[in-house]
C-alpha cells in the first residue's frame, strides 16, 4: 500500500521536478492555463487577421503594448519573491514592530503568498506576453532597438522558466536567479528605453 502510493506520487506530470503533490497540481493547472491562453490568443489573431493587418499601426501598437505592460506587472510580482525572502533571512528584522504587529509576522505572511503564487503568476504572464510578441511580429520585424531588445528578452525567458523547474529540487546551480536578474534588466530596458 505504502509502495503503491509512493509510485503513484512519482508518475504525475512533472513528478521528476516537483516533489510536493499540491505544488505540482497547482503548477500543472497553471501550465495548462498558459497553454490554453496561448491557443486562444493564436485563434484570436487567426480569426481577426484581416482587421489586425489593416488597422492603423499606432492604434494596433497601442493594443499590443497593453499586453506587454500587463505581463510586465506580473513579472515584477514574480521577482518580488527575492527581496521578500532576503528580508526574511535578515536577523536584524527580529523585534521590529509595525504598530502592534511584528514585521517578521507580516513578512512571513507575504513570503508565503509570493511563494505560493510565484510560479502561477510567471506562467500567466508568459501566456499574456505571447500575444504581445505575436502581435508585434505579425506586422513585420523591424531591425531597431525595441524589436532586438524584445527578442533578446524572450530568449532569456525560456531558459529562465526551465531553470525555474530545476529550482524546485535545487538543481539549477543558481542559474534561475542569475537568469531572473538578467531578464528583469532586459525587459526593463526594452519597455522603458524604446
Ligand atoms: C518577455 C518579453 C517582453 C516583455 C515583458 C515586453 C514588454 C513590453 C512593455 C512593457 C512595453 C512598453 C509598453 C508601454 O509603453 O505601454 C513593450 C513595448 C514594445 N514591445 Fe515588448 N516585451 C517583450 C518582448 C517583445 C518582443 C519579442 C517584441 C518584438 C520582437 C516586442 C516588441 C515591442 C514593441 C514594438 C513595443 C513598442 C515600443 C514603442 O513604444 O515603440 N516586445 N514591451
Ligand atoms: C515557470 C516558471 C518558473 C518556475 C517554475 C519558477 C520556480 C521557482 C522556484 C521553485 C523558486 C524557489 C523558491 C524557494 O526558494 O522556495 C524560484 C525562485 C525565484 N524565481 Fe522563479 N520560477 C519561474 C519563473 C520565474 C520568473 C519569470 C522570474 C523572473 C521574472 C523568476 C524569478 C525568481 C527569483 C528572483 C527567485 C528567487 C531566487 C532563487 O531562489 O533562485 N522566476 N522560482
Amino acid at each position: 500500500m505504502k509502495q503503491g502510493s509512493l509510485s503513484q506520487r512519482k508518475t504525475g506530470f512533472l513528478a521528476n521536478f516537483i516533489a510536493n503533490p499540491k505544488e505540482r497540481r497547482r503548477t500543472n493547472l497553471f501550465l495548462l492555463l498558459m497553454v490554453g491562453l496561448i491557443l486562444v490568443e493564436g485563434l484570436f489573431v487567426y480569426f481577426n487577421r484581416q482587421q489586425l493587418m489593416t488597422e492603423d499601426f499606432r492604434h494596433y501598437k497601442g493594443t499590443f503594448k497593453q499586453f506587454g505592460s500587463i505581463a510586465q506587472i506580473g513579472f515584477y510580482a514574480a521577482v518580488a519573491i527575492y527581496p521578500i525572502f532576503l528580508l526574511l533571512k535578515n536577523k536584524q528584522i527580529k523585534g521590529i514592530k509595525l504598530g502592534t504587529i511584528e514585521l517578521k509576522t507580516i513578512l512571513q505572511f507575504v513570503g508565503k503568498l509570493v511563494r505560493t503564487w510565484h510560479v502561477p503568476v510567471a506562467l500567466l504572464s508568459t501566456g499574456i506576453v505571447f500575444l504581445h510578441v505575436y502581435m508585434a511580429l505579425l506586422r513585420g520585424f523591424k531591425l531597431d532597438f525595441t524589436y532586438i531588445s524584445g527578442i533578446i528578452t524572450v530568449l532569456f525567458l525560456l531558459p529562465l522558466m526551465y531553470m525555474g523547474l530545476m529550482r524546485f529540487k535545487r538543481n539549477d546551480r543558481n542559474w534561475h536567479f542569475k537568469l531572473a536578474i538578467s531578464f528583469l534588466i532586459l525587459f526593463f530596458i526594452h519597455a522603458n528605453f524604446s
